[in-house]
């Protein structure tokens, strides 16, 4: 299947200069929830290629700061971004917030994390799983408490009994299914507002 298909938001966020048609779910989710605020130390997880960098750091403005990770190499085209520092890291390697350029826990997570697909519901149901396991697991330290989380996860018995036992570790748990994700998509977002540690 061509993952690339072009449609509407592929072509807005070429229009718009966005790096990639991802922009458009965070947008929503952050419009909805105001997940983001001016002034914010975020940390991108799965940032490649930038999109979420791109808005988050606009949105944070010059005050907030914009650390992302990817396994991918470095982006170049988010050089110029002053408020940005980019990281080629796996999640699973990350262990202090001294290795990420920050002394301080941060105001927001956001994971758009996706695993390579094989093909194999079950196999990449249970990758995906991982990754949002690992973010929650971070969470304890990176993130303050007060703070806010936004993580892709693909939709399984497994991830919803898994995010049933993270519930109670907000002030407010919630699900979205933004707007521009395909319709043959079995992601979803979990926002997690206010931190409770
Ligand atoms: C859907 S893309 C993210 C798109 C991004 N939010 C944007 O707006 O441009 C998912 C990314 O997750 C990254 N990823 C997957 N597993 C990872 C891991 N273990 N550690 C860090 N990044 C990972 C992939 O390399 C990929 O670039």
């Amino acid at each position: 299947m061509n993952f690339k298909v072009k449609d509407h938001y592929y072509n807005k966020a070429k229009k718009e200069n966005f790096l990639a048609r991802s922009i458009y779910k965070l947008e929503e989710i952050d419009e909805k929830y105001n997940v983001i605020s001016k002034g914010d130390i975020v940390m991108d997880m799965g940032y490649y290629p930038g999109s979420w960098i791109q808005y988050t750091c606009g949105k944070v403005g010059e005050e907030g700061k914009v650390v992302g990770i990817d396994i991918k190499e470095e982006s170049t085209k988010l050089k110029h971004l002053k408020n940005v520092s980019i990281f080629q890291k796996d999640v699973f390697d990350v262990k202090e917030l001294s290795e990420l350029g920050v002394d301080s826990q941060f105001d927001v997570l956001v994971s758009d994390m996706a695993p390579n697909t094989t093909g194999i519901r079950s196999v990449d149901q249970d990758r995906s799983l991982n990754l949002v396991e690992m973010v929650f697991y971070l969470a304890p330290k990176f993130l303050k408490v007060g703070g806010n989380l936004i993580i892709k996860v693909f939709d399984s018995n497994g991830a919803q009994m898994y995010l049933k036992e993270q519930r109670t570790r907000f002030k407010e748990f919630k699900y979205l299914k933004p707007k521009s994700t395909r319709s043959v998509s079995k992601e979803f977002f979990v926002i997690g507002i206010g931190f409770k540690a």
